[in-house]
């Protein structure tokens, strides 16, 4: 049994048990409060009766015109409480408050190319791979400083009819073009994670 409910401020000093993972990244405080401010309602926890962090989501609305989408920018579940459908109720969760709520045409995701898990229950919810984005996870440490894993951009298919989705052919390196806030049908949104 879990609690589906709004990730709340207090949830940062109890969140240890499920960041104690490789493909979950800690980010700053600010940077978690910057999106409970702005998109409170696609930051989601998955809460154990006895008030123990199962799991959460943090999205964000995005883009423009026809490019206006929901992103999935974290998605975690604490290794005990793994296969009980979680992260599937917190991403169905969000993709309905960014339909609902944001009118965004589709939800998409930064994955590491390596998360075969991820990328696999991603498939199952109707995700595709869009892209790969080479040096995305550049930021997070790594070899010299940089962290060298490539990311796939996947698409819901809900996209998969309009002019947005292009199969991923296309290989970004972020170090060689400008940080952008916008995105363009063959261009990625990279200014935040
Ligand atoms: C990926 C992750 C969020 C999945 O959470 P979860 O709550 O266990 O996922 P669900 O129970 O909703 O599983 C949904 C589907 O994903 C697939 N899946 C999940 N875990 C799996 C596993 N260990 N082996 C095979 N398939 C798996 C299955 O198809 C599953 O459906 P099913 O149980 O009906 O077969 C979790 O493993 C996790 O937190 N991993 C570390 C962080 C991470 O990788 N986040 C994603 C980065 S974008």
């Amino acid at each position: 049994m879990s609690i589906l409910r709004s990730f709340v401020a207090t949830d940062l000093f109890r969140f240890n048990n499920v960041n104690l993972d490789f493909f979950t990244q800690t980010y700053s405080n600010s940077f978690y409060l910057d999106y409970l401010a702005r998109w409170p309602d696609l930051c989601c926890a998955q809460v154990s009766p006895a008030g123990r962090m199962m799991g959460y989501i943090f999205g964000k609305a995005e883009g423009s015109h026809s490019d206006w989408h929901g992103h999935i920018t974290i998605l975690t579940v604490a290794p005990e409480y793994r296969r009980l459908g979680l992260a599937t109720a917190l991403v169905q969760l969000l993709e309905r408050v960014s339909d609902a709520v944001y009118r965004g045409f589709f939800v998409d995701l930064y994955v590491r190319c390596t998360n075969d898990l991820a990328i696999g229950m991603y498939e199952e919810m109707g995700y595709s791979v869009y892209r790969r984005v080479r040096e995305y996870y550049h930021s997070l440490g790594g070899s010299r400083g940089r962290d060298e894993e490539d990311a796939f951009d996947m698409l819901d298919t809900r996209c998969l009819s309009s002019s947005l989705f292009r199969p991923w052919t296309l290989i970004i390196v972020l170090s060689q073009i400008p940080r952008m806030t916008c995105l363009q049908p063959n261009v990625l949104s990279v200014a935040n994670p």
